[in-house]
């Protein structure tokens, strides 16, 4: 599927210009009428849980083709936060090797989970970014023999930065340490492909660039890393036969399901099924390389207007996100806001997000916008 067709499954165009994926996703068709499927279900097949878990199952392996992965190496979780916590909780930290190195442009939940793991003895470093950048030699300064785990967000939230991931992961496997990659604010526009990436594990949540809704997300895990875990954090959906009601019995799934807890989001997963598979209409270095013009673009035009640029100028460091200073970010975002113009104000940044969706209208809907503000 092209951009133009994409874009049509997208109401929201009809009367406004969509620039935050960042925060959520635009609502398509096929995620409203999936939606509606999920109560049509309801209503008439009372407790229809088998197709209920048959939908779970289909987002899971949209996921899992989406990112060149194998569906037993997903597990389906709540959040982010939920899966990063398997991680910290599957990594064996020890007296020689107790460190997580992150960085300053981490999203707080993850970084907060990896905080909340000291009271396990861990040390937390954070690489710092410089005007907004962090290169991977700033990671190999900080990453020794004593780390576990390296932490590294594929795009940041906060200004779209896009990390070198690979470079950043082959350090840490050279000194032994493990590699956790949040692709939350990647998944959808950069593509992934967990074979060549050469994290450990990978997270995404659905609803920003994977077009779902709250209440889901995934959780990758190298094959060769699953086995050995058994989660502390854990309920029914990670037994082997969640449906055996064995409340003695403690058996984990032999996949990365059992990083799995408890009854997952069904309607989260109706929805990110029917995200996920629009993308996976898509081809992804298609998706990439029209974001890319799009950035290119709106980024030229904000510079002309005056703006001062928190993402990142080069192309090569820049994900679907342009980001600008704004010291009264939400003043901005009401005027833009009042205009059916959405961004996503963070701080003292504006973020302005680009999907397949949108196109050279809304980059000049947007600037003209900013032109007329007068803050
Ligand atoms: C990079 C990144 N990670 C994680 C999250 C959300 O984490 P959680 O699913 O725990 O709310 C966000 C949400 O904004 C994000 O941008």
């Amino acid at each position: 599927m092209g951009p133009d067709a994409f874009r049509q499954h997208f109401p929201i165009f009809q009367d406004s210009v969509h620039l935050c994926s960042c925060s959520e996703g635009a609502l398509s068709d096929r995620v409203m009428v999936a939606m509606s499927e999920f109560m049509t279900s309801w209503r008439i097949h009372g407790a229809p849980w088998d197709a209920w878990m048959q939908e779970v199952d289909r987002a899971r392996t949209q996921f899992a083709d989406l990112i060149h992965a194998q569906v037993e190496d997903v597990a389906v979780v709540s959040c982010a936060s939920e899966a990063a916590f398997q991680v910290a909780w599957a990594e064996n930290f020890t007296q020689d090797r107790p460190t997580i190195v992150t960085t300053d442009l981490e999203f707080p939940s993850v970084a907060h989970v990896w905080l909340a793991a000291r009271s396990r003895g861990v040390e937390v470093e954070f690489v710092p970014h410089h005007d907004g950048l962090v290169a991977a030699e700033q990671y190999a300064k900080v990453v020794t023999q004593r780390t576990a785990l390296v932490s590294v967000p594929l795009v940041s939230y906060a200004n779209g930065l896009r990390f070198p991931v690979t470079d950043i992961a082959r350090q840490a496997h050279q000194n032994g340490a493990h590699v956790v990659v949040d692709a939350y604010q990647g998944a959808g526009v950069v593509p992934i492909d967990v074979r060549e990436l050469e994290c450990d594990y990978l997270i995404a949540g659905a609803l920003k660039y994977l077009l779902g809704a709250p209440g889901i997300a995934f959780l990758w895990v190298r094959p060769s890393l699953e086995r050995g875990v058994d989660p502390a954090l854990t309920g029914w959906f990670a037994r082997t036969n969640p449906f055996a009601f064995t409340p003695k019995v403690l058996d984990y799934a032999d996949n990365a399901r059992r990083f799995q807890t408890g009854t997952p989001s069904i309607p989260a997963a109706y929805a990110a099924t029917a995200g996920l598979s629009l993308l996976n209409e898509t081809n992804s270095e298609d998706v990439f390389r029209h974001v890319e013009g799009l950035a290119a673009a709106l980024q030229d035009r904000v510079v002309n207007l005056g703006y001062r640029l928190y993402s990142p100028a080069n192309p090569e460091s820049r994900g679907p996100q342009v980001t600008v200073w704004s010291e009264r970010s939400e003043h901005l975002s009401t005027f833009l806001k009042e205009r059916r113009i959405f961004v996503s104000p963070r701080g003292q940044a504006i973020r302005m997000s680009l999907h397949f969706y949108n196109n050279e209208d809304d980059v000049k809907a947007v600037t003209q916008a900013l032109s007329e503000y007068r803050g």
